[in-house]
């Protein structure tokens, strides 16, 4: 009787531990049964996006982190203007008007939903994409797993997102508990920084900051960038740079060297020479090719389960544009 009773506790116990795994945790595969042409879907219109325009993948790794970082990851970053909505987080500071990649989601989103209606979270679509973007940057060098089961939010602010994305001029103590406060420490920090070996910036993201006021910038660079850039850069005359002149296109560990030579575009990114404990990780990273890789992979999937919504709190939105 007492042993009854006992694995009557024991089935009760691991049922709900069961159950809140099943609730609350991601899972690797986590379409296999429900649709398992999804991942593959979403690769392809990666793919297809970044042999077009690498540019358009460096966007969706950034869109990963500007959406888990507002919200969590629920695609609250790709949520339109509505009447009920007028300033969702797409108009926010810092993704408008330079956040791209939208139309890859839609058109990955257009081919789950032909295979599987209903099925597929834009959030985990947002996740797939900066995932396999990750893969094709980098040659398939980062190449990972990124577990699934994330529902789509239903709020977005564009309030929010200076509120809880740290801006360019930003010092390492602000950029560690920004960090910190969505869980993710300070090697967390270094490691997805080197997501700025690709891609581009606005002029204005980094003028007049690291070009007027005294700072450590490469006198090279700061000479190219005053060159391509209007001392009033904004608006309609704001052209872009590439974030990594060596290696412009490649998702690789060139980006610690450029922290090293000084010849990078924002304070956030000097910034990991301001302290002992960053500066050596910024040194490990350039030197030892792959090991970077390996890091920001798991750092991805760690950010990529900031704020997950798994519960009432969330939905699977037929357009990844609007709330059902
Ligand atoms: C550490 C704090 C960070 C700051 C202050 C920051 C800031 C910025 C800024 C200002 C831009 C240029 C936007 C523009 O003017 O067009 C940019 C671009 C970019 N960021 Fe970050 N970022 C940070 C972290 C990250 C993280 C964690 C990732 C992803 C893992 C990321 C990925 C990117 C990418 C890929 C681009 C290029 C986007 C494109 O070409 O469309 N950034 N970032
Ligand atoms: C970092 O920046 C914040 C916000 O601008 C400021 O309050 C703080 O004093 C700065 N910290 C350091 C160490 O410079």
């Amino acid at each position: 009787m007492a042993s009854t009773s006992s694995f009557k506790v024991w089935c009760l116990v691991s049922c709900v531990l069961l159950l809140a795994t099943a609730c609350h945790g991601l899972q690797v595969g986590y379409y296999r049964k429900t649709c398992p042409k999804a991942e593959a879907l979403v690769r392809a219109a990666v793919k297809k996006a970044v042999h077009a325009n690498p540019g358009i993948g460096a966007g969706l790794v950034r869109m990963l982190f500007h959406d888990c970082f507002v919200e969590g990851c629920d695609a609250s970053v790709l949520l339109d203007s509505t009447q009920a909505n007028p300033q969702p987080e797409k108009l926010g500071i810092p993704n408008n008007p330079s956040l791209r990649g939208f139309e890859v989601i839609d058109a990955a989103k257009s081919a789950v939903e032909k295979a599987c209606p209903g099925t597929v979270s834009c959030a985990d679509i947002v996740a797939f994409a900066g995932r396999d973007a990750s893969y094709f940057l980098s040659h398939s060098k980062i190449s990972f797993h990124m577990p699934a089961g994330r529902l789509d939010g239903r709020k977005s602010l564009a309030s929010e997102t200076l509120q809880f994305l740290p801006g360019p001029t930003s010092n390492l103590s602000t950029l560690v508990s920004m960090f910190g406060d969505k869980g993710l420490n300070v090697e967390d920090v270094v490691v997805l920084s080197g997501a700025h070996s690709i891609g581009r910036s606005h002029c204005s993201s980094f003028m007049p900051d690291r070009l007027n006021s005294p700072s450590d910038i490469s006198q090279s660079l700061a000479n190219f960038l005053r060159r391509r850039c209007p001392a009033n850069a904004g608006g309609a005359n704001d052209p872009t740079v590439a974030q990594d002149v060596v290696t412009p296109h490649a998702l690789d560990n060139q980006y610690y060297k450029n922290v090293l030579a000084r010849r990078v575009l924002f304070t956030s990114d000097a910034a990991l020479l301001s302290a002992p404990e960053t500066s050596r990780m910024v040194r490990a990273n350039a030197k030892y090719a792959g090991s970077w890789e390996k890091k920001f992979a798991k750092a991805m999937v760690k950010m990529a389960a900031i704020g997950t919504k798994t519960g009432s709190d969330g939905e699977i939105r037929r357009s990844c544009r609007l709330v059902n």
